[in-house]
């Protein structure tokens, strides 16, 4: 099993260094696992000049399942579009055509005390969005900045989705729903956007081919509002790129904190890159106090979605449920006034944890 690993920027290192230690008990145990580093985001701009240089894509390429960090940091903010660590996800999203993203939030019942809603609203919350992530906004042509006649500046970006598209992605909803409590939620606006109405409808032609899946549609605004109102009514959730980039950012937080979830994305032949749904933490960075649960957890489902191992993914699993309920805590998940452990003892942890099951 060859792994890219693109530690990339911010506190990515740090926590990917923890979820090599994962990986090390394994190879220890025998899994045939191959590790190899490339430079991704603002890290592969200073050293290559490219956010994304043609060797980590082909380095990504050649893998069974890439392992991802985090990329960006306020020192590449001011640098053109091209060259800003963002565009180096983007484009790699794009190239391996990694359109379905699977963003889990889970509330662990020993943190339900760590959200900002009340422990009761939150309690055993289990809910996945499945996220279209290489169309939409995102990539839709025309953008840019250009001037109108009266020389004014116009910025335009354009929401497109073609209906292939969408089913593709409708069809890991379903799937996924059929694995889990059979409630697929699909997120639209088509009371205002044709391009969502077509979300619509496809969903509703591919609906007939999961007569055991219960298919609801809510307006996106509404949804954000029922996200924070009643969480546990979600199963699972189907949407668009730019929909989904926000209410996953929502949902993450209603777990109380965002270090602990993970996320895959997925091609049709199965390759995943797999990446904390946290960002690059510049501030805590190289600090030693980030959670690395969250790259940890991207580690079980890489074992789960693309390596075919679920027995592995079972253990790492289980093996972060032990250090939890053992009170070991990064200051992320710690309440006021309780013990924390740095990011590398946290990953120890969960290595002690892993060699006892
Ligand atoms: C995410 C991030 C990315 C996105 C950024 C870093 C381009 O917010 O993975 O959710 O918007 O997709
Ligand atoms: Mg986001």
């Amino acid at each position: 099993m060859k792994i890219a690993v693109l530690p990339g920027d911010g506190i990515g290192p740090e926590i990917v260094a923890e979820a090599l230690k994962v990986l090390e008990v394994f190879r220890h145990e025998g899994v045939p696992l191959q590790t190899e580093t490339g430079d991704i985001g603002g890290v592969a701009v200073d050293r290559q000049g490219d956010p994304l240089p043609s060797s980590t894509l082909a380095l990504c390429q050649g893998a069974d399942a890439i392992l991802f960090g985090s990329i960006g940091g306020p020192q590449y903010d001011t640098l053109p579009r091209e060259m800003r660590p963002e565009r180096g996800l983007l484009r790699l999203r794009k190239a391996l055509d990694l359109f379905a993203n699977l963003r889990p939030a889970r509330v662990f019942p020993e943190l339900a005390e760590a959200s900002s809603l009340r422990a009761e609203v939150v309690a055993n919350l289990d809910i996945m969005i499945v996220r279209e992530l290489t169309g939409d906004i995102y990539f839709g042509e025309p953008r840019g900045i250009t001037r109108n006649v009266a020389g004014e500046r116009v910025g335009t970006n354009t929401m497109v989705y073609s209906e292939s598209e969408i089913r593709r992605v409708a069809h890991w909803g379903f799937q996924i729903a059929l694995q889990r409590h059979q409630a697929l939620c699909s997120v639209d606006k088509m009371n205002v956007l044709e391009t969502t109405q077509l979300w619509r409808d496809v969903m509703m032609e591919v609906a007939p081919e999961y007569p055991d899946v219960k298919l609801t549609h809510m307006l996106v605004d509404n949804a954000a509002m029922q996200l924070i109102r009643n969480p546990r009514q979600f199963d699972v959730i189907v949407t668009g790129n730019l929909f989904g980039d926000i209410l996953s950012d929502e949902a993450s937080m209603l777990t109380g904190s965002i270090g602990m979830l993970p996320s895959a994305s997925l091609n049709a032949a199965g390759l995943g890159l797999y990446e904390p749904i946290h960002g690059s933490a510049p501030d805590i960075a190289g600090r030693s106090v980030a959670n690395p649960l969250a790259q940890i957890l991207s580690v079980s489902m890489m074992f789960r979605y693309s390596l075919k191992r679920p027995d592995l993914a079972d253990r790492i699993d289980r093996a972060v449920h032990v250090v939890l309920q053992q009170g070991v805590r990064t200051a992320d998940i710690a309440r006021q006034g309780e013990a924390v452990v740095s990011t590398a003892k946290m990953g120890d942890s969960v290595v002690a944890a892993l060699q006892a099951s």
